[in-house]
């Protein structure tokens, strides 16, 4: 496995792949590697001669500087998860690599954007968006793989691949859970042992409105007490899913469930 920091090293190790047919695979990825992000690093193996993770802790998504400089980095820990992965490029550029001085073009994709996670962090999804549209230029990835736990982030780049008509093959993935039935993700180590309990709630909650007459109002009700930022339906292609945030302690998390539909 090599670990290259800068876009010509990216294109260079990848065009005689390019040239001989084969696919890449794309898992984009802020580190912090866990078995959520495992599932894409897996399903990319499977489906793809050449597997390429991005590991960027990406400034430009983040509204709040203290949620940036607290997000956790272990880069040998995620290179030594990568190799165990099969990944064969890890791409993981200096922030001046992706935005150097003078950068000033930016993605907005408006509708997907708005409500939800956009509502909450300001800025984030034209962070994302850009990130995602510079990562699929760099790499031009056969197929790019996305977790459903970010449900609004996958609606956000599946319009952004089809309004600007990439050629790039989309696949999102389930949530993995762990065994509490919390979603996996890099802040749950923040969590105390009782801030976790709490934090239960709300893959309870979306569990218990699925199949609810009114999913929003039975899950706002189960969440009694937590105050959620929001719950709300979002279509993701054919698929709906019931989709909440809510911050236990300074922790935000957030969560959803598939009411109906599948995806790709
Ligand atoms: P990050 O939070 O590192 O997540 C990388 C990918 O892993 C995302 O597609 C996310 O949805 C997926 N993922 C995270 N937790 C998961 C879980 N419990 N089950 C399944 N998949 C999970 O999302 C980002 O990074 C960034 O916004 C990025 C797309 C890399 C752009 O900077």
């Amino acid at each position: 496995m090599r670990i290259v920091r800068t876009i010509r090293e990216v294109r260079e190790t990848l065009a005689p792949r390019r040239a001989t047919g084969e696919s890449i695979g794309l898992v984009p990825t802020m580190g912090a590697l866990h078995a959520g992000h495992r599932s894409l690093l897996d399903a990319a193996r499977r489906e793809n001669d050449f597997v390429v993770m991005s590991l960027f802790v990406n400034p430009a998504q983040f509204d709040e500087q203290a949620d940036l400089a607290a997000y956790p980095r272990d880069e040998d820990a995620d290179a030594r998860a990568a190799e165990e992965a099969g990944v064969d490029v890890v791409f993981a550029p200096p922030p001046e690599e992706i935005y150097p001085p003078g950068f000033q073009t930016w993605v907005e994709v408006e509708e997907e954007a708005r409500g939800g996670e956009g509502a909450s962090r300001p800025g984030h999804f034209r962070g994302v968006a850009t990130i995602c549209l510079k990562l699929f230029t760099i790499v031009r990835p056969t197929r790019a793989y996305l977790g459903r736990k970010d449900a609004q982030q996958a609606a956000v780049i599946a319009r952004l691949v089809r309004d600007l008509d990439l050629e790039v093959e989309l696949r999102v993935l389930p949530i993995v859970r762990d065994r509490d039935g919390l979603a996996l993700s890099s802040r749950n180590a923040r969590l105390s042992p009782g801030e976790r309990r709490r934090a239960l709630a709300l893959p309870r909650a979306l569990q218990e409105a699925r199949g609810a007459a009114d999913p929003v109002a039975t899950a706002r009700a189960a969440l009694n007490g937590l105050d959620p930022e929001y719950v709300e339906l979002r279509r993701l292609g054919d698929a709906t899913v019931l989709a909440a945030a809510i911050r236990v302690g300074s922790i935000r998390l957030i969560d959803n469930v598939l009411l109906e539909g599948e995806l790709a």
